[in-house]
């Protein structure tokens, strides 16, 4: 664990770059540093490599103080990765990924074993190894940048802001990527970034910070989310924090209906026994998946219209999907319904808005918190019976 005690960084100039900061980061998590520029983010990863040291305060590893470490063989433990990846220009990609085994002494071979090793790791194709960066695309590069911290294996990755420079698209494969690779490795990594839609996809615990390098909130992503310790951090979440937070709550739970479900060519009697509230009944084909949504009287004069059926839509997998998506896919449904489905794709009934709704109040109840306490900030508070 790498634990951060009361750290302040003051710099000659006497900006306050951090003000006693205090952090455990978890091994084996992802622990993110987020807020706005100039919060000291990158001052406070720079004092866990001890390329920056604290003005007061101490940062241990492992229960040992870091300065107490030779300073090469801390930062070999720690692989760092930054924006634009700072690629050396002048060597080839697999170069770039074998810098640190090299520098360790490890002969060419190995090392360039190692780096194709790493170059699938990371799904950077293995033809572009004799290319040298500038051949690459942003997000390649970044690819590299990994690779390249990854190379020695260490047990910290320490990484500055590395996706902020790619376009949304590449940054998401990236993101994924990491999750992915993380889910493999099981590295101790603190990342850095200004995104708080980053901080909250890829935090196990996240830290917001505010300007003059304050602690704001440490807690996980749903925690921030459901209970903001203050404005600050309310503001900097966003608007739309209540629909995000339900990404974190699943869909397993919710109580699915089948009987507005009926079969293409249902027969008379199967479609009388559907629910008569319901104007629109989900059809299905002989496999059972999703045809689309065909008005009840229709159906009942034995007639299956199919140009004329409303689209189902996108189904959610209960279990595998969030409330997020199931509400997603309800409010984007012609009838305010959305289809579940299994793995498969077969439908295994319809969930209403409405019983959504309710199976978000009742996770708010079962997390012990409520909304807007009437300042417009949400509190942990016990819910009334
Ligand atoms: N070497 C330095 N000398 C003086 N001030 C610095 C130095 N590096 C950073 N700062 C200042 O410290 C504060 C925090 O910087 P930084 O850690 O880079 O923030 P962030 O990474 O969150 O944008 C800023 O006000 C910045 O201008
Ligand atoms: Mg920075």
């Amino acid at each position: 664990m790498i634990r951060i005690d009361s750290v302040t960084k003051r710099y000659p100039d006497g900006t306050v770059a951090v003000d006693r900061l205090s952090l455990d980061v978890p091994d084996r998590s992802i622990t993110v540093l987020v807020g706005p520029s100039g919060c000291g983010k990158t001052t406070t990863l720079r004092m866990i490599n001890r390329m920056v040291d604290p003005t007061e305060g101490t940062i241990l590893l492992d229960g040992e103080d870091i300065r107490r470490r030779p300073v090469t063989a801390l930062r070999r433990s720690m692989g760092y990765v930054i924006q634009n990846a700072g690629l050396f220009q002048h060597r080839t990609i697999v170069d770039n990924i074998a810098t640190v085994p090299r520098m360790l002494g490890w002969g060419r071979q190995r090392a360039r074993q190692r780096a194709a090793e790493l170059m699938e790791r990371v799904g950077l194709d293995p033809s572009l190894a004799k290319r040298y960066p500038y051949q690459l695309s942003g997000g390649q590069q970044q690819r590299v940048g990994v690779a390249r911290a990854l190379a020695a294996d260490p047990p910290v990755l320490l990484m500055d802001e590395p996706f902020s420079a790619v376009d949304p698209v590449v940054r998401k494969g990236l993101q994924d990527e990491l999750l992915r690779i993380q889910d493999e490795l099981g590295k101790t990594i603190v990342f850095v970034t200004h995104d708080i839609d980053e901080a909250i996809k890829l935090g196990t615990m996240v830290a917001v910070l505010r300007e003059g390098g304050r602690l704001a909130q440490y807690a996980p992503p749903a925690d921030l989310l459901s209970a903001p310790a203050d404005a600050f951090v309310e503001d900097f979440l966003g608007a739309d924090r209540g629909i995000r937070r339900l990404s974190f709550l699943p869909s397993g739970a919710l109580e699915l209906t089948t009987d507005t479900v009926v079969p293409a060519h249902a027969a008379a009697e199967r479609i009388a026994g559907t629910d008569p509230g319901a104007e629109h009944l989900l059809v299905t084909d002989e496999d059972g998946r999703p045809l689309g949504w065909a008005a009840r009287r229709d159906l009942l004069a034995g007639d299956l219209p199919a140009d004329r059926l409303l689209p189902h839509g996108r189904p959610f997998v209960p279990g595998t999907d969030s409330l997020r998506v199931a509400l997603d896919r309800a409010v984007l449904s012609p009838t305010g319904r959305a289809v579940a489905v299994d793995a498969a794709g077969r439908v295994t009934g319809v969930v209403s808005q409405q019983a959504i709704a309710e199976a978000v109040r009742a996770a708010h109840a079962a997390a012990g918190t409520t909304e807007d306490t009437g300042d417009g900030r949400a509190d942990k508070a016990g819910v009334a019976p």
